[in-house]
């Protein structure tokens, strides 16, 4: 059978969803509370960078799949199934900010209350663990008056999505995680997903939520403790590069995530990190590991500072360049990025910083313009500096002529190593 879906929450994770669902053959409504966005997707426009989205979207909408609304009740009494995909944001003190899949709940029940058929809501935002079958059950429940897992199906879904490869992801995931208490939810998710080749695990939701933070915590305990090393390395003169790579032929260690440099940013593993830290402190249970792999991701900027210190002294006044405000490469995403950290705290020192990047310059316009010089071309920045800090490794920076510079390089350009006047590797 073919379902309907609908997605509630067009945020990064929702219109990847959208239009991968869409692209699968499926029928699909899209919603979102912002109008203006709405009306951007149905023109065509993707609102965000994310390699592929361009053509998948245009391709869904041209082939009729690909619905966009801003009326909850349309999207989901006209489907057979929701995916939530709401944001699910961190508190100031690090605890999981559920304002926004509350209201989606509540939404979404007043939504089923209408419908005379069987409908299943998947929730895919990162909660944590117990939040669908507690808190997300009890709204739709009252809302619609309705018993979950009998009247409606629900389950947890959750998405490892890499930003830059969203569209690869979701089209060849390593796994396809379905959290159900139902055999009709289980049934209908199975059917979805039967397109999809990957191995499919079937669980309870609570084990479908933690699963997704360990996955991250793991993810970004590899970086910090990979950073760790770096920095011994760094004191012994060594090249991390060269010791993690012996160390990531051992096939029970493996290579990945092991590129040492200045830490991890992004929406996910700075906030899921937090998360899983209060969520162990709730349990009573220490979660020293994932407190050190934070602490450590905290200090790779300052390293920089040090290492720029080290050869220019005083920051005051100096023209400083940074390559990179973007998170990783191949995406305008600037949430916790660690360029934009560097950034602050050069600000901080009262220098005078030149920033690039060839895709979130628009994403930082509204809020770096007064206090940064916005260069469009890197190599203009790299000719008009004292010293340049390579914050995001693009593979534009490989091209550029580093002759006579000083370069602080937080994610190893082979190009900058080799040519530059005075180089400094973080951990190399
Ligand atoms: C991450 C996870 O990789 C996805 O599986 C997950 O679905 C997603 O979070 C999420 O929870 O939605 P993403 O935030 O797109 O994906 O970013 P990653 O590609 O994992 O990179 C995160 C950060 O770690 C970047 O700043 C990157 O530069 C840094 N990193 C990554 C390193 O410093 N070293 C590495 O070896 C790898």
């Amino acid at each position: 059978m073919s379902y309907s879906i609908s997605i509630v929450g067009l945020g990064y994770v929702g219109i990847v969803h959208a239009v991968g669902f869409a692209n699968l053959g499926f029928k699909v409504v899209g919603y979102d509370i912002d109008e203006v966005k709405v009306e951007r997707f149905k023109k065509g426009d993707p609102v965000i960078y994310e390699e592929g989205l361009n053509e998948y979207l245009e391709r869904a909408l041209a082939d009729g799949k690909l619905e966009l609304t801003d009326e909850i009740d349309y999207a989901v009494s006209g489907t057979d199934v929701t995916f939530v995909t709401v944001g699910t944001p961190s508190l100031p003190d690090g605890g999981v900010d559920l304002s926004q899949i509350i209201s989606a709940s509540k939404a979404i029940g007043r939504s089923l209350k209408l419908k005379d058929r069987w409908h299943l809501v998947v929730i895919k935002s990162t909660i944590p663990p117990g939040v669908t079958e507690g808190l997300i059950a009890r709204i739709l429940e009252e809302e619609s008056g309705m018993k979950a897992f009998t009247d409606f199906g629900l389950a947890y879904n959750p998405e490892f999505l890499r930003e830059g490869r969203a569209l690869k992801d979701f089209f060849k995931p390593d796994r396809i995680v379905i959290g159900v208490r139902d055999e009709r939810s289980r049934d209908v998710l199975l059917d979805i997903y039967k397109p999809i080749e990957a191995p499919k695990v079937i669980t309870t939701p609570i084990v479908a939520e933690l699963s997704k933070y360990a996955s991250n915590v793991f993810l970004a305990v590899r970086i910090s403790l990979a950073n760790e090393i770096g920095g011994v390395c760094k004191a012994l003169g060594v090249d991390c590069y060269e010791v993690l790579n012996i160390v990531g032929l051992d096939h029970r260690i493996g290579p990945h995530y092991l590129r040492a440099g200045l830490g991890f940013g992004g929406s996910c593993l700075p906030k899921d990190l937090k998360a899983f830290i209060k969520i162990a402190e709730k349990l009573g249970v220490k979660a020293r590991i994932a407190k050190a792999a934070l602490d450590v991701n905290e200090e790779q900027p300052r390293k920089v500072i040090k290492l720029l210190e080290k050869h220019l002294g005083d920051l005051k006044d100096r023209r400083i360049g940074v390559l990179g405000l973007a998170f990783k490469p191949g995406t305008d995403d600037v949430r916790e990025s660690r360029g934009l950290e560097v950034v602050r705290l050069l600000l901080e020192r009262g220098a005078e910083v030149y920033v690039n990047d060839p895709k979130a310059m628009e994403k930082v316009k509204g809020v770096l313009e007064d206090q940064v010089k916005l260069i469009p071309s890197p190599q203009d920045l790299v000719d008009s500096v004292e010293a340049i800090i390579i914050a995001t490794e693009w593979p534009e920076y490989e091209n550029l002529d580093y002759r006579g510079k000083i370069v602080i390089d937080g994610r190893r350009i082979e190009k900058a190593r080799r040519e530059a006047r005075v180089y400094e590797g973080l951990c190399w």
